[in-house]
């Protein structure tokens, strides 16, 4: 866990606007993006993996590595992905793609990627790609730090988006709520 924080802020340092966060995600705070998955249930849909530290969740949740599919911009993050987890399927692509994947019944996107600092058409395409992916059964996982939803208010409105939130992780650096969104009529 040490050598992922080192390489961790060794790319917050030569890539901060896409890796924005001060430390990878607390254990607390990845079991709480993990544990409303189903091990018995569809594929998980990963997005901004990084070191790792919310896949490692979702296996502990009981998702065989065969059964995530793990989308990661950063082709270092990815070599640390493959080696750390065989079996898992590990995508170097934007999460804005996500809806191009070929991914059969995914019940949920989990969402480790800073998306208040991401601009309308990025988040559009991350939560339209992701209830092609998803349906109407299907839920989109992503924390935030913030006070507010993370997903922009006219997305949400246009896509009649319905959410639920966690209580307040405060073993986290910083403290945050995960924030579980369904599109009842996608
Ligand atoms: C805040 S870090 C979270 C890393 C890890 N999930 C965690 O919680 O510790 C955000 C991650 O999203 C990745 N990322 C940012 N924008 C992305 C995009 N458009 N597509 C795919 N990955 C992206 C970054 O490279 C970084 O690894």
């Amino acid at each position: 866990m040490a050598s992922d924080i080192g390489l961790f802020l060794g790319q917050l340092l030569t890539k901060p606007h896409q890796v924005v966060a001060l430390a990878p995600s607390s254990r607390a705070l990845s079991a709480e993006m993990a544990a409303t998955l189903d091990p018995a249930g569809g594929p998980v849909i990963e997005l901004g993996a990084g070191t790792g530290r919310i896949t490692q969740a979702i296996l502990d949740r009981g998702i065989p590595a065969e059964k995530v599919h793990s989308i990661e911009m950063n082709p270092i993050f990815c070599d640390k992905l493959r080696a750390d987890f065989p079996g898992l399927n590990v995508y170097q692509m934007s999460a804005g793609d996500v809806g191009d994947l070929e991914v059969e019944g995914a019940q949920a996107v989990v969402s480790g990627l800073p998306l208040l600092s991401m601009p309308y058409e990025l988040q559009n395409a991350i939560l339209t790609g992701t209830f092609k992916q998803v349906g109407t059964a299907g839920t989109y996982i992503q924390f935030t730090y913030g006070p507010k939803p993370p997903v922009k208010t006219e997305i949400r409105e246009a896509m009649g988006l319905t959410w639920t939130t966690s209580r307040k992780i405060w073993g986290n650096l910083p403290p945050a709520r995960v924030y579980r969104f369904s599109c009842p009529g996608s």
